[in-house]
């Protein structure tokens, strides 16, 4: 059997559509997602939606179609009190006949590589295979959790509505009015990633790789804006269930950001004060939504089981932890276990000055011992580290240790990245 050929190359656009290799390897990522068979010309448009990206194929030639597949781009990654570079990884899928060579793991250990000699701080990715990516180093760091409001149990304790609201068609002057508040809302979540253009049109128009870019008419955009008119929070929702068999919609909340309190409150007093409406369900909520505090009677929202969201792996110790803040001031030394060579070491904290941590290597006998995996869990702040204690993932050397690390890493508010990659 031939070893496939791996090659890296991003996509070329010529008069909107993607070249022939894009479409090979677009063809190659639905199939091994049991995606649909796309026709050429819609691949060649969904292909031109991963222009600037990093695509990487592994190559069984003369087929000049992938056997295995992955896709990276250039993100900012909010961290408690800062943010970093990361390299954002997705699209990873292997022809079903190929599964099991080590294809996989040939592309992505080749992307962090270079995403590393790139300058980037870490790698994130979003994974229904939970068994699959601590063995790169990557580590569960933040949650999302379902929430759904009976709306006819909704009664709001403040009194509303106030500011005003306004249905937003047309999808550039959605993107215009809901891309800057995302931005700010972002950088208040540590696991927030900045959207590409791509991203964007998935959020908005529904527009993504699955169904050749149409775009999803039931979509629809909603702005709130203060007494000064002031943009301060979006929601984007589409009716799931319809109304027409009980008189009763769902409405389901594809994105929702709020810079204030008061935008949070009357976006939810909207959504909840629609006719035909009875239920308004957001999947990929976090996990500390303070809807239920809204309300008179908080059991008219029920919360789901908490499920992964983002997995991290940290590629420049140094970096990522001189980046972050941190409340407690407090050193410790901690020893990171790498196979891949990338955050091994043994790391001084140092946070006494809480506006510039020192990190650097250390000498000393370690506090604390975890893998690359582990120290990514409990990088954002999301993870406890006496958890991690309990359950074997990390080896306190020194006593009250890992208590004091979970302290140092706490996080202002719970890590939350809505958005799946
Ligand atoms: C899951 C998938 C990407 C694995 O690719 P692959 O090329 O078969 O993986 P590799 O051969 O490089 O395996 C690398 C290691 O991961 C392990 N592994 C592979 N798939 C796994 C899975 N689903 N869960 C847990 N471990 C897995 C392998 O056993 C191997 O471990 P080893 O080195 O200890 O032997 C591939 O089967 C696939 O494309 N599945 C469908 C799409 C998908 O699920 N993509 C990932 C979603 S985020």
């Amino acid at each position: 059997m031939v070893t496939p050929e791996v090659r890296t190359f991003s996509p070329r656009v010529i008069e909107g559509s993607a070249d022939a290799g894009t479409v090979a390897w677009t063809r190659a990522q639905l199939a091994a997602f049991l995606g649909p068979r796309l026709e050429a010309d819609a691949l060649a448009r969904v292909g031109v939606a991963f222009e600037g990206n990093r695509l990487r194929g592994a190559y069984a030639d003369p087929d000049p179609t992938p056997v295995a597949t992955l896709r990276s781009w250039d993100a900012r990654l909010t961290l408690p009190g800062g943010e970093v570079l990361a390299d954002a990884v997705t699209g990873i899928g292997v022809r079903s006949t190929h599964r099991r060579r080590g294809l996989t793991d040939r592309l992505l250990t080749e992307d962090l590589g270079a995403a590393a000699r790139a300058g980037a701080v870490a790698a994130v990715l979003t994974s229904t295979q939970g068994a699959l990516y601590e063995r790169w180093g990557f580590g569960l760091a933040t949650y999302t959790r379902r929430i759904t409001v009976d709306t006819a149990r909704a009664h709001f304790r403040d009194a509303g509505p106030r500011g005003s609201l306004e249905i937003v068609e047309r999808p550039d002057a959605a993107l215009a009015l809901t891309l800057p508040i995302h931005d700010r809302a972002r950088r208040r979540h540590p696991g927030a990633l900045e959207r590409l253009a791509s991203q964007w049109d998935q959020v908005l128009v529904g527009a993504g790789p699955w169904n050749g870019l149409e775009p999803d008419r039931l979509r629809q955009t909603v702005v709130w804006r203060d007494d000064d008119g002031r943009p301060a929070g979006y929601a984007v929702i589409r009716v799931e269930e319809s109304w027409y068999a009980t008189g009763s919609a769902t409405l389901g909340v594809v994105d929702l950001q709020a810079l204030t309190s008061t935008a949070y409150t009357e976006l939810w007093r909207h959504l909840c004060s629609q006719d035909l409406v009875g239920t308004v369900s957001w999947p990929d909520a976090s996990v500390d939504e303070p809807l239920p505090w809204l309300l008179t009677d908080p059991r008219a929202v029920v919360a789901g089981e908490s499920r992964p969201m983002l997995w991290l792996r940290v590629l420049d110790v140094p970096a990522l932890l001189r980046a972050r803040r941190y409340p407690t001031e407090d050193a410790l030394v901690i020893e990171v276990d790498d196979p891949l060579g990338h955050a091994r070491g043994r790391w001084r904290l140092d946070t006494h000055d809480r506006l510039a941590p020192a990190v650097g290597p250390a000498s000393g006998e370690p506090d604390v011992v975890l893998t690359a995996s582990t120290l990514g869990a409990v990088a954002l702040g999301g993870v406890d580290p006496r958890v991690l204690v309990r359950a074997n993932r990390l080896d306190e050397r020194s006593a009250g240790a890992a208590a004091r690390l979970a302290r140092m890493l706490a996080a202002p508010s719970v890590p939350w990245n809505g958005t799946r990659f």
